[in-house]
């Protein structure tokens, strides 16, 4: 075993020659928006989002079902795998399987398989001082899906965060895979500011994020001022606040969408100075036209994270 489940990184990876090692991973959750076939798409996105952001090849799936088969339309649950299909199709991967039940609510996600060289695993743990953080979506998805869930949200928004969370880390991984990278991970559960903790912490360096540079959905302002914040955010922020430091420049809306638990987020890749400006221009070649530099890796302080 390379990359192991100690320091919460996004997959498993395990050698098995010299020169080829699988990378493991495993998602699955209730649905997030009421359109099955956008709830397909999201949900393998996200699966094979941990493949991709361990610089990794993602080759086969398997389906995860949970489905009240006695009382739901199985049309519903048709247009939920075909969802799931068409990205495993986009991302070049091979469904080879899976496992369905019954139950109440609604569950799907995938197992993924994938592979990668040994020597060219990008870990959550590998950023060097003077780095910069590069991150390819924009933050507000956990927020937006708060107020979809409360009928808050208008079908315009609701189209362009399911756009946002299907789109698969593809052509992002590539990007950083020919330039070649110091870390990477994939925003999700933990917000931006969680997984950003995970990269420092016990690592001897520091970050700072400029608050005023992160990408987010204008409308996660919008709802974050209404109170519409998940649950998630509050964990978030009670768990890794330890690590953080915000300016008093910084709106609380902001700390909120900054700690926002993230569906299918982007990737947050840490790349050496002298090679963001051509990260950037891979990135835009290939259509990831979100991404931006949010931060810098320095040595101090250590362990923490400045937001200002
Ligand atoms: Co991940
Ligand atoms: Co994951
Ligand atoms: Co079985």
């Amino acid at each position: 075993m390379i990359v192991g489940f100690e320091r919460s990184d996004d997959a498993g990876v395990y050698k098995l020659s010299e020169d080829l090692a699988i990378i493991q991973t495993v998602d699955f959750f209730t649905p997030i928006v009421d359109d099955p076939y956008w709830f397909g798409q999201i949900a393998a996105a996200n699966a094979i989002s941990d493949v991709y952001a361990m610089g990794g090849k993602p080759l086969t799936a398997m389906n995860l079902v949970c489905f009240p088969i006695k009382t739901m339309d199985i049309e519903i649950l048709k247009d939920i795998l075909r969802g799931g299909l068409d990205k495993l199709k986009e991302a070049e991967t091979t469904l080879v399987g899976g496992h369905s039940i019954e139950d109440n609510e609604i569950k799907y996600g995938l197992s993924m398989t994938g592979i990668i060289h040994p020597n060219k695993i990008l870990t959550n743990s590998g950023a060097k001082v003077g780095d910069a953080l590069v991150l390819t979506k924009p933050l507000g998805t956990g927020i937006i899906n708060t107020a979809i869930k409360g009928g808050m949200a208008n079908d315009k928004v609701i189209a362009k965060v399911s756009e946002s969370m299907a789109a698969l880390n593809k052509n992002a991984s590539l990007a950083m895979q020919e330039v070649g990278v110091s870390a990477c991970t994939d925003i999700t559960g933990f917000g931006l500011l969680g997984h950003l903790s995970e990269m420092v912490r016990g690592n001897g360096f520091g970050m700072i994020v400029y608050a005023g540079k992160v990408p987010y959905f204008p409308e996660a302002k919008e709802f974050a001022g209404m109170g519409m914040v998940p649950g998630g955010t509050y964990r978030n922020k009670d768990f890794f606040s330890h690590w953080i430091r915000f300016d008093s420049t910084v709106p609380q809306y902001l700390q909120d969408i900054l700690f926002d638990p993230q569906t299918s987020g982007g990737l947050l890749i840490s790349v050496p100075r002298g090679k963001a400006d051509s990260l950037l221009i891979q990135l835009r070649e290939k259509n990831v036209h979100e991404a931006v530099i949010i931060g810098e890796v320095v040595a101090e302080p250590k362990e923490k994270i400045i937001v200002y």
